[in-house]
């Protein structure tokens, strides 16, 4: 299917939005990323880029564009000659980020919308979206030590009771989710949504979980700081299992249905400082625990029948190989001095 298509990718100087290059163009697809780079990077983009005289990055069937996806203008000229598109474009960071900036993330409803509208006016033959797991009500999710998991008819905006996003950034990837199925159910535009569940990967900023204890382990921090009780546990899901899901989803489903991408099984976040200091090998003779930190919900994982059913996927990467590799990559990559001077700023901003 991906062949000679051309496939844009907003957000595609993100920490999920570069590796999802990476697998369409090894499949065979023409690429364009539209970024502002408000916390994307082109250094994410590990190709030979070169600047084209229209002010454009290119390398054989990648185009990188800088520009602002709120300016209709700018999202119009993207969707020209397109046939998918993966919509990732947001403001967006770890918990830190998410609780403190709450009409930043408000704006994604503004962004999401245009998107999704200038993508209907250029019929463009798919859409598919990244949503979150920040879709799922709160109170699904706050019982520590919990066996929930989440389906995805625990957040419909359509069913009495059945929708209480996680703050502002959960309600606007809800909204998100609902135009698609209107642009569907009104015009036939093929359209999916992908709940993404903590991800984690080479390339991702420290406001996330596990890329923070990695940043921490890294300048041995000692006492080691960890958000909250710890308690807390998530289904951390490696970066390229989500990019599988999102291909195959757009691949698969065009009616708007959401799927989740994420695992079945979690482990707390002190299990994964564990791990950590394991794949490290330093650990800390002292562990604090701060509570007046965000901590998020107490428990999250992902019922996983619609994505084995509609997908046929399920997560590949364990949790030690998961973990492995965004340690080296960190490793290689960061120096001490660095993330030492701006640690706390890391942990916050996106
Ligand atoms: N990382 C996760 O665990 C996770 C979980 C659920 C959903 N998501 C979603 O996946 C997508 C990618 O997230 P990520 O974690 O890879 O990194 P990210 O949040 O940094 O990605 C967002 C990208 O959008 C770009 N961007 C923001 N506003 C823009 C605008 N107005 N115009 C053009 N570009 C703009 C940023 O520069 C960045 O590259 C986001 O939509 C995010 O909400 C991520």
């Amino acid at each position: 299917m991906w062949k000679n298509k051309m496939v844009l990718v907003t957000g595609g100087a993100s920490f999920i939005g570069s590796h999802l290059v990476d697998t369409l163009l090894e499949r065979g697809a023409i690429v364009r990323v539209a970024d502002d780079f408000s916390s994307g990077k082109l250094s994410n983009l590990e190709y030979k880029l070169k600047r084209d005289s229209a002010g454009a990055w290119v390398s054989n069937n990648l185009t990188v564009w800088q520009g602002n996806l709120k300016e209709r203008s700018f999202t119009r000229r993207m969707m020209e000659d397109i046939d998918v598109v993966f919509h990732l474009a947001a403001l967006h960071g770890g918990r830190g980020y998410i609780d403190t900036h709450p009409a930043q993330c408000c704006t994604n409803m503004i962004l999401d919308q245009l998107v999704f509208e200038e993508a209907f006016k250029a019929e463009i033959d798919r859409v598919c979206f990244a949503s979150s797991a920040c879709v799922y009500p709160s109170y699904l999710q706050e019982e520590t030590g919990s066996s929930y998991l989440l389906k995805e008819e625990d957040a419909d905006p359509f069913v009495r009771d059945k929708a209480f996003a996680d703050l502002e950034y959960g309600w606007a990837k809800l909204m998100g989710e609902m135009a698609l199925k209107a642009y569907h159910r009104q015009y036939g535009m093929k359209t999916s949504s992908v709940r993404i569940f903590t991800a984690y990967g080479p390339r991702e900023n420290e406001t996330h979980a596990i890329i923070a204890l990695i940043a921490k382990a890294f300048v041995k921090m000692d006492p080691f700081v960890i958000w909250g009780t710890g308690e807390q546990d998530r289904n951390f899901t490696y970066v390229q299992d989500i990019v599988d899901a999102m291909i195959l989803a757009a691949e698969k489903i065009e009616d708007g249905t959401p799927v989740n991408a994420g695992r079945d099984d979690r482990i707390t976040i002190n299990q994964a400082a564990e791990l950590v200091f394991d794949i490290v090998g330093w650990k800390p003779k002292d562990i604090k625990h701060d509570l007046s930190k965000p901590q998020g919900v107490a428990s999250r994982a992902a019922d996983l029948t619609r994505a084995r059913r509609i997908l046929g996927w399920e997560p590949k990467f364990s949790y030690k190989e998961g973990f492995e590799k965004a340690v080296e990559w960190y490793f290689a990559n960061k120096s001490i001095e660095e993330v030492k001077i701006n640690l706390e700023k890391l942990l916050m901003e996106r």
